[in-house]
């Protein structure tokens, strides 16, 4: 067999793998995030194994990738590849305003809408991170601010945001990042911050379970990482710096949000000079140190830089 027959035969698989209306939809439906058999089965009001068999189809022709989150498989679409364009022109000329597809999205926020609750309900500690969510505008607004100045096109181009616990930066700084990862040690914190941040709309946002001391990614391979709330309940921030500062590329950024009270308790008077010293011990250059007034606590955003 000739190279060129077998892409001829490749794109004969995809296009027949694709030409069902019920893997049409799941497609679309994977556009919006990274979701589970037992979730798209939900949406899509269909049995599980009929759905698994859908799925199975779809990965064998690369237009869906498959990972493991301990117990739970999801699924979400392939980047990068011939078979990830090939999809994405494809859904690209569906009519947004069909009716099957706003009943699937409808039913899709009602099942995200129970996996906020019931994983904010269960575990308290994820519900401790939600807490920190920005629901104030103007807060955010300071955040962004501080981080960008009046710079409006500044990108953060491939993100990171570590310990993303209810993916609450995501949702500040997603739109900024060209692609954006959130990392976390615990699954229901994953689970949450899929259906919030996936539910916001930010669908170039990906989840991935892994230790910030040991980051599942390899040398200089974002542009910008993130520690929102993190670093103050860490046994080693200066390690998770270090480990930040590996898969960081030349000139990366390293955003740092702390609550200062935070700071206070590890038992340091002066917060800023925590994380300066945190910083300069992981070979980071500081740029930037604000304190941002944030109702009765106040938040401290610093920004350093890989040499
Ligand atoms: C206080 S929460 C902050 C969550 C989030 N950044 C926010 O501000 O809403 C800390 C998060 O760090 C995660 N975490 C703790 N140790 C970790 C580790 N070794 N690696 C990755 N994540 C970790 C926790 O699971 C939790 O979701």
């Amino acid at each position: 067999m000739t190279e060129c027959s077998f892409i001829f035969t490749a794109l004969i698989d995809l296009l027949r793998a694709l030409a069902e209306p019920t893997r049409c939809r799941l497609l679309a439906l994977l556009s919006h995030g990274e979701l589970t058999v037992g979730e798209i089965a939900e949406v899509l009001g269909q049995s599980q194994p009929r759905i698994s068999r859908h799925l199975k189809l779809l990965s064998d022709v690369a237009a869906l990738e498959r990972f493991r989150e301990e117990q739970r498989i999801y699924y979400r679409l392939t980047t990068g590849t011939e078979a990830a364009a090939l999809v994405l022109q494809m859904l690209s000329r569906l009519d947004a305003a069909d009716p099957v597809l706003i009943a699937d999205l409808k039913q899709l926020a009602i099942v995200r809408d129970q996996r906020v609750r019931s994983v904010s309900a269960q575990w308290a500690d994820i519900r401790r991170c939600a807490e920190y969510t920005y629901s104030d505008d103007q807060l955010i607004k300071e955040i962004l601010s501080a981080l960008f100045g009046k710079n409006d096109a500044d990108s953060l181009g491939e993100l990171l945001d570590i310990g993303t616990g209810s993916g609450s930066m995501l949702s500040v700084l997603g739109k900024r990042a060209k692609h954006a990862v959130g990392l976390d040690v615990s699954t229901h914190a994953l689970r949450l911050a899929r259906a919030r941040v996936h539910g916001a709309g930010l669908n170039h946002c990906v989840f991935k379970r892994g230790d910030m001391y040991d980051l599942p990614f390899d040398v200089a391979s974002f542009d910008s990482v993130s520690f929102d709330h993190v670093l103050s309940i860490a046994d080693k921030p200066g390690q998770a710096l270090v480990e930040a500062e590996r898969i960081l590329r030349k000139n990366g950024r390293v955003i740092v949000v702390e609550d200062t009270n935070r700071l206070t308790e590890l038992g340091t008077e002066k917060p800023q000079a925590l994380i300066r010293y945190w910083f300069e011990r992981a070979g980071l250059r500081c740029d930037k140190m604000k304190s941002i007034p944030a109702g009765n606590k106040t938040l401290l955003v610093g920004v350093a830089t890989r040499q």
